[in-house]
């Protein structure tokens, strides 16, 4: 009987709500890590990640709202602040790669024990909801741990340069949680572990990167395609499906985006933004990796795949609002184009193409819901006086900036890419039919 009645109620929200708190904090920091991450396996897998602890935050706030209930407020009490204030410190990482390290190695594994601790203490009856919450949540987690770990793996090879420093955090985040016993997590007014002199050394505090970091194995360009610096005609047949694929890679900088305003905006939103901006961040990166393997299935090499940032790095010199302008300006802009692509590519024969162009417009409808509502909300909650076609105009405005400092060399570069790609599908034996 003991075990089963070890927490109650009161307790037992009170945990939940640190939870929830832990997951909102790391999502906040793996959103801000995503525009300076460079390694592209990691920039694929933060979003990801990230969406699938928005889904556990959700469920964990809405657990502590019913036990709760009808109390609606769900904040930190000061006695807690010190414990997230070291929690916000896992982020200062010295660098990307340690990020990624840190997370699958310490933080992940550091979570899993605190809800395995959780589970093992509440009543399995009386708690079954919280109960059935922790199980998903875990089997995530699991999941999360080993694909952090091999990409982790693949970004210390291909980053050398950064490895050392990267294990170094990764080892003094470890330290001070070792140290540390765990179940000061669960007390009334927890201490906060006290970091290793070595962690204040290497710790770096958090600044988002403001232009975009590509991963120098992939073709570095300023514009990947001649109708991204010069919008017109997308062509048609195989060119008009190089070009979706190209423009789908592309779409990272809308990850970026994504995440950036939930790193910026999120602290101050009300709860739904962290849902609603970690699955925007989430689609846009599916969408990019439909890109990939598309590419990859036709036979392009890593090199041979022009990426480039401006969008992203177009909201540098704006506010967060703005920035959140510059990708709805996109989504609201581009939208039509996405349903009569499924139609065209389903009638040159090219299925998979159609198929993700219809994922995609599914999941840009929603975006664009997104984009209206928050917009909205949070020209209203900042006191922000423009309407919303002025901060479209704003984004627009930033745009056309980096659009017009496209140069002779950009433009040339872009045509190489467009002809070099062109060549190599429509060359005899191309694979291009084959992958369709
Ligand atoms: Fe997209
Ligand atoms: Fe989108």
């Amino acid at each position: 009987m003991a075990s089963r009645t070890s927490l109650m109620v009161t307790e037992s929200a009170a945990i939940l709500k640190r939870f929830y708190f832990l997951e909102r904090e790391l999502i906040h920091l793996a959103a801000g890590w995503v525009p300076g991450t460079a390694h592209w396996e990691s920039k694929l897998l933060l979003p990801e990640i990230l969406w699938e602890s928005s889904i556990l935050a959700r469920e964990l706030r809405q657990r502590v709202l019913e036990l709760r209930f009808p109390e609606r407020r769900i904040a930190l009490e000061s006695g807690e602040a010190p414990l997230f204030g070291f929690v916000r410190r896992w982020g200062h990482a010295p660098n990307a790669v340690a990020f990624v390290v840190v997370l699958g190695d310490v933080i992940k594994p550091f979570m899993l024990d605190l809800y395995q601790r959780y589970a093992s203490r509440a009543d399995q009856l009386d708690d079954g909801p919280s109960q059935f919450i922790l199980r998903h949540g875990m089997a995530d987690l699991e999941g999360q741990i080993a694909r952090l770990r091999t990409t982790a793996t693949a970004a210390l090879a291909a980053f050398p340069a950064e490895a050392k420093v990267a294990r170094e955090w990764s080892a003094a985040v470890a330290q001070s949680l070792q140290r540390w016993p765990h179940d000061d997590f669960f007390s009334t007014v927890p201490a906060p572990p006290g970091p290793p002199t070595h962690f204040t050394a290497l710790e770096k505090p958090l600044a988002i990167a403001r232009a975009a970091a590509r991963d120098p194995r992939f073709h570095r360009v300023a514009f990947a395609w001649p109708d991204r610096h010069s919008p017109g005609n997308a062509g048609d047949g195989m060119q008009l499906r190089a070009r979706q694929a190209v423009h789908h890679v592309n779409e990272v900088w809308a990850a970026e985006m994504a995440a950036a305003c939930l790193h910026d905006l999120g602290p101050a939103a009300p709860p739904e933004f962290l849902e609603d901006a970690a699955r925007w961040c989430y689609d846009e990166i599916r969408h990019c990796r439909m890109g990939y393997e598309r590419l990859k299935a036709w036979g392009f090499r890593d090199a041979e795949i022009p990426l480039d940032s401006f969008s992203y790095d177009a909201g540098a010199g704006v506010d967060a609002i703005t920035r959140l302008g510059i990708i709805f300006y996109f989504e609201a802009t581009y939208i039509h184009t996405k349903k009569e692509r499924t139609t065209k590519f389903a009638a040159m024969g090219d299925r998979l193409s159609s198929h993700d162009m219809d994922f995609d417009w599914a999941d840009e409808l929603i975006h664009t819901a997104y984009g209206k509502r928050w917009l909205g909300e949070f020209l209203r909650q900042s006191g922000d006086e423009r309407t919303l076609s002025q901060v479209k105009d704003a984004a627009r405005a930033a745009v056309l900036q980096k659009l017009a400092a496209a140069d002779e060399d950009d433009k040339q570069a872009s045509a190489a890419i467009f002809q070099r790609m062109l060549d190599k599908l429509t060359a005899p034996g191309s694979t291009t039919a084959a992958a369709s």
